[in-house]
């Protein structure tokens, strides 16, 4: 058995997103996202690790000049369960300008973006959109605003496109839900 046919046997038979419904929805959202930043200075700050796979294919339906910047955090707490304390791994090269969208895979508690906004609009920002791949309101513990987001998903760990389970599974092109 390949090592991805191995990957896939650890979760539940039926994909929660194929492939092909991820690349219908990113290609809306860079179409969305085109049309409200048209002539603006737009700069798209993925979140290292888990949005690098969303942010690669989305930047590549953005029809517009734009530049990119990384932002790595780590968030103590578990492996399923984000505390929201967030050490920033590696910060921007660039000061924020207010035209920033940044990339999340999942909105699970709202923790991490909540203390990350806080964070970049203490530090300048103006305004800062919300780019997500997946949301998982049921989880929610602080309110946040999101300003794109891919797919409501139920409450259930998924890995795939990007999304770990202890480093593992990021290279899934698929997302699926990990077997119990
Ligand atoms: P939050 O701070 O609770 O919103 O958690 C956000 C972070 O937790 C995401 O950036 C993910 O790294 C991780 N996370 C939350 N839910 C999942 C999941 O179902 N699969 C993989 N990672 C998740
Ligand atoms: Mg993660």
């Amino acid at each position: 058995m390949s090592e991805q046919r191995k990957m896939y046997a650890d979760l539940k038979d039926e994909l929660l997103i194929t492939r092909d419904q991820i690349a219908v929805r990113v290609k809306e959202m860079g179409a969305e996202i085109t049309r409200d930043f048209e002539g603006k200075d737009l700069t798209v700050i993925c979140i290292l690790k888990g949005a690098v796979v969303f942010f690669v294919d989305l930047i590549r339906e953005i029809d517009l000049p734009m530049t990119m910047d990384f932002m790595a955090i780590s968030s103590y707490g578990s492996a399923t369960k984000s505390s929201g304390v967030v050490r920033i791994l590696k910060d921007l090269d660039k000061p924020i300008n207010g035209k920033d969208v940044l990339i999340e895979d999942i909105v699970d508690s709202g923790m991490t973006l909540s203390f990350l906004k806080e964070n970049l609009l203490s530090r300048g920002a103006a305004s800062l959109h919300i780019a997500t791949l997946l949301d998982k309101p049921e989880r929610r513990r602080v309110p946040l605003h999101v300003d794109y987001s891919g797919f409501t998903i139920p409450d259930e760990f998924v890995v795939g496109y990007g999304l770990d389970y202890a480093e593992k599974y990021r290279n899934l092109p698929d997302i699926g839900v990990l077997r119990p």
